[in-house]
């Protein structure tokens, strides 16, 4: 397999470089990179935070952070090519209100770059409250106006409606929409690049997937670790921003949306924006569930008195004509029995089945395991009973074209590839039915229903899917 290999030098400079999200996600990514030879001979890792610390810090830290993502098979790591990769790593520090420190990890690049005119990646791995000071600095210090500087924002995208516009055009005052990269890693996965590519090249799928045929889709999206060390941010934001707003519906939106007759970006952005800006939320308390894990509250820096959801399941409409009376059921949760992301389409069945008799079911696993799973009813006998005519791992990657979600979309930025990014406007229609969502659980004053830790969530969540006589189908 022929896989991407970068020719020309980049520079790629990480701001927040010692938060978690580089350290869990963005440096792994790069040892990946530098392990498949995707990377050309010349390329700068610049990171760039407040804390004042040497550069053989960051790198020991960095080092570390990828020796850590390796720490349950050490013997896959090649210890060679990280200390290559290290050895080519530096840091700057400074703060990201402040001018005069933009011009002087400007004059940091120029001299690593010997003043070259290379493209510079700019990686937002920061809370989102700092990303406005950031792109004002390096608007204000930009070469001139065609300078190859790609802005990479990684999600969340502000916390509401208004903010998110006001970001939007906070980075249209510096930047054309054209550099800037809006993240959701989930659009990174294998197998979530592979249901666009499936759904592209496969009449009959889409034929099954088509609004008259479904019955109801099940979106599950279950986690077994609880809040880890984020508090401070998961308690400002629950599940609800934190998974549906982005993550969630960007995987409805592929599910549901008209195939775009091309894959190209902007035919992409406005078929998953059609299906996004219907979105319905029936407001009534039976169209959602929220639930809190037992042991949240005792959980370091999350107050007693915290009401944060930490499970959500909520019934979904989407406006449409051919979708009309399709309910989508979306659920996600922290500290559940499993970790597991798949959906459900379930087809209609003819009039004269018996109700008892199981649907006909399409299933997209996501992970841990990536496949598509086409479940269909046979009879044998007197009994109807389900035959798997089809199972198999379509939707995982194979041998060399594998690399981690960063990894993925990293190499696409670079190749101005912008199917696997958000729009801005998708990004609106996520956040306008999220804070439709919110209003309404804050005006009936909803409250979290307790669940026990690593259980399969609050039991109520059967009550959405069964005011349409649906039950959730749960994969084991
Ligand atoms: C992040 C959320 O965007 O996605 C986390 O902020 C969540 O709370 C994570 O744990 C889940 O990602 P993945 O790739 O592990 O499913």
């Amino acid at each position: 397999m022929n896989s991407y290999r970068i020719e020309k030098p980049f520079a790629l400079v990480i701001f927040g470089a010692s938060g978690d999200l580089a350290k869990l996600k963005l440096f792994p990514a790069l040892y990946s990179m530098v392990e498949q030879k995707r990377l050309p001979k010349e390329y700068y890792i610049v990171g760039y935070a407040r804390t004042k610390i040497e550069k053989e810090v960051f790198q020991k830290e960095f080092s570390d952070s990828i020796k850590n993502h390796f720490k349950k098979h050490p013997k896959d790591l090649n210890e060679k090519i990280l200390k290559d990769l290290t050895s080519r790593v530096s840091y700057v520090s400074g703060q990201y209100n402040k001018l005069e420190d933009f011009k002087n990890l400007r004059k940091y690049l120029s001299k690593i770059t010997s003043n070259k005119e290379i493209t510079t990646l700019a990686y937002f791995s920061v809370p989102p409250q700092v990303f406005q000071d950031i792109i004002e600095n390096l608007g204000e210090t930009k070469r001139h106006e065609n300078e190859d500087l790609r802005l990479i924002l990684e999600k969340p995208f502000g916390e509401d409606t208004e903010s998110a516009r006001e970001l939007f055009h906070f980075v249209a005052r510096y930047f054309k929409e054209e550099n800037v990269y809006l993240l959701d890693h989930y659009l990174g996965k294998g197998a979530v690049q592979s249901l666009l590519h499936l759904r592209h090249s496969n009449r009959l799928i889409n034929m099954m997937m088509k609004g008259p045929e479904v019955s109801n889709i099940q979106i599950t999206a279950f986690e077994k670790i609880g809040v880890t060390t984020r508090a401070g941010y998961f308690d400002q934001v629950g599940t609800i921003k934190d998974m549906v707003q982005s993550h969630l519906l960007q995987i409805l939106a592929l599910i549901t949306m008209s195939i775009p007759i091309t894959e190209n970006a902007a035919s992409l952005h406005r078929e998953k924006y059609s299906i996004l800006s219907a979105l319905k939320f029936i407001e009534s308390k039976k169209n959602i569930v929220l639930g809190q894990y037992e042991s949240y509250i005792e959980e370091k820096d999350i107050p007693k008195n915290s009401k944060t959801e930490t499970f959500s399941a909520m019934r979904l409409f989407i406006d449409r004509e051919s979708w009309y009376k399709t309910p989508i059921y979306i659920r996600t949760g922290k500290k559940l029995h499993e970790k597991h992301t798949y959906v459900v389409v379930e087809l209609k069945k003819f009039a004269f089945q018996p109700k008892e008799e199981e649907p006909n079911r399409l299933i997209f696993e996501l992970q841990p395991e990536e496949r598509i799973n086409i479940r269909l009813v046979n009879k044998q006998g007197q009994t109807s009973h389900y035959q798997e005519i089809t199972t198999s791992d379509t939707l995982s990657c194979t041998g060399d074209d594998c690399l981690p979600e960063h990894a993925m979309l990293l190499l696409d930025v670079i190749r101005k590839r912008r199917l696997h990014f958000l729009s801005f406007e998708e990004i609106i229609a996520t956040w306008e039915i999220t804070d439709t969502i919110l209003a309404f659980i804050e005006k009936s004053k909803l409250k979290p229903e307790k669940y026990v830790d690593f259980s399969p969530g609050p039991e109520s969540q059967d009550q959405l899917t069964s005011i349409d006589d649906f039950k959730w189908f749960d994969i084991h």
